[in-house]
């Protein structure tokens, strides 16, 4: 017998680390994970994990002999920067590791006559804004709006959204008989802050670099423009967000692509909400014009009535909430335990 379980890809990341504990507790089904590299103590005991590829098509083939995948939360990625670098690298692990992923669920679905789902994390990188004024015309972007996106990344997010709806909804349409399909669902995320952890390789990283810097005692010298204004989110409600999309009954949701978002803030409002919790943080701004460049082509807020509408989406941690009672108290604590070791 398979054993049924629910798949993390990229479960070392930021968004699997928080995720993990998460359905460690609420999960009725075992986890299992999948990352290139090993779990923290802080969470393996949560999960069975692999330590592998999500190119390596014999390792997914050993995985789907020994389990049946009910839930997939497909994490794995090459963020926007670290993608600018390795344009091609970032191509095969966000496109054909994602069709790799689709094809599994796909198997799976057919195999059990029951569709997996296959959650996706998409972000604000699918979105390109030709220039500041219609970035500052355009404010809250609808879904379907500027889907342009400018970095090799937002290229990978906006196609692999795609190819989910094609895998749910059109999957080999010709065949006398259509197979059971995957059902795709996914979230266009903003910037995501972490008390926990620090990103790595995004553009958006600014912004908790700024908290993560002001914590520890070190100056920061932020790489954006004062007044560049992109949407955020507490990791909480991120978990949140695809908690709830997984629950959400099929028959609620039009869509299979989501907006959703929490705050927006310009680097300088970011800048003075650090500052109101660590006084004697010292942050400059050292623009970097082509990273800047990606940050103004994403939107400076996201329309998220559609989640809002179909799944009961609603942010639990405003800015306010964010800052007072996740990101300082959470960074903090890291911080001083990382100091008394
Ligand atoms: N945080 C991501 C990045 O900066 C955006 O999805 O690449």
């Amino acid at each position: 017998m398979r054993k049924r379980a629910v798949l993390i890809t990229g479960a070392a990341g930021e968004i699997g680390l928080a995720l993990i504990q998460t359905l460690a507790q609420s999960s009725q089904l075992p986890l299992l994970t999948l990352d290139l590299l090993p779990l923290p103590d802080s969470v393996s005991g949560m999960t069975t994990h692999v330590q592998g590829d999500i190119l390596d098509r014999a390792l997914l083939s050993r995985l789907v002999s020994e389990y049946e995948i009910d839930t997939i939360y497909h994490l794995a990625a090459l963020l926007s920067t670290r993608s600018e670098f390795t344009p091609e690298a970032a191509h095969r692990v966000n496109v054909e590791g994602t069709l790799a992923l689709l094809q599994l669920a796909s198997e799976q679905s057919e195999w059990r006559g029951q569709p997996v789902k296959f959650i996706f994390p998409s972000s604000i990188a699918a979105y390109g804004l030709p220039d500041l004024e219609t970035k500052h015309a355009y404010n809250r972007v609808r879904e379907w709006e500027w889907n342009y996106p400018r970095t090799m990344y937002g290229c990978n997010k906006l196609y692999c959204e795609q190819l989910g709806i094609y895998y749910s909804q059109y999957y080999r349409q010709l065949a006398a008989d259509r197979p059971v399909m995957l059902d795709f669902r996914c979230v266009r995320f903003p910037g995501l802050i972490s008390a926990l952890t620090v990103p790595s390789g995004g553009t958006s990283d600014y912004g908790p670099e700024m908290l993560h810097a002001a914590a520890k005692g070190a100056p920061y010298a932020c790489f954006v423009r004062e007044d560049v204004r992109i949407p955020f989110m507490a990791m909480p409600d991120a978990i949140n967000a695809l908690c709830k999309l997984t629950e959400a009954p099929q028959t609620a949701l039009r869509r299979r692509v989501y907006n959703v978002t929490s705050f927006s803030l310009s680097a300088a409002e970011f800048r003075d909400w650090v500052l109101k919790y660590f006084p004697d943080a010292k942050i400059t701004f050292e623009p970097d014009l082509k990273r800047q460049g990606i940050v103004d082509s994403w939107p400076a807020d996201l329309d998220d009535s559609a989640a809002r509408r179909d799944w009961g989406w609603q942010p639990e941690y405003d800015l306010e909430r964010s800052f007072s009672e996740y990101l300082v108290p959470g960074i903090t604590r890291r911080y001083q335990r990382a100091h008394e070791h």
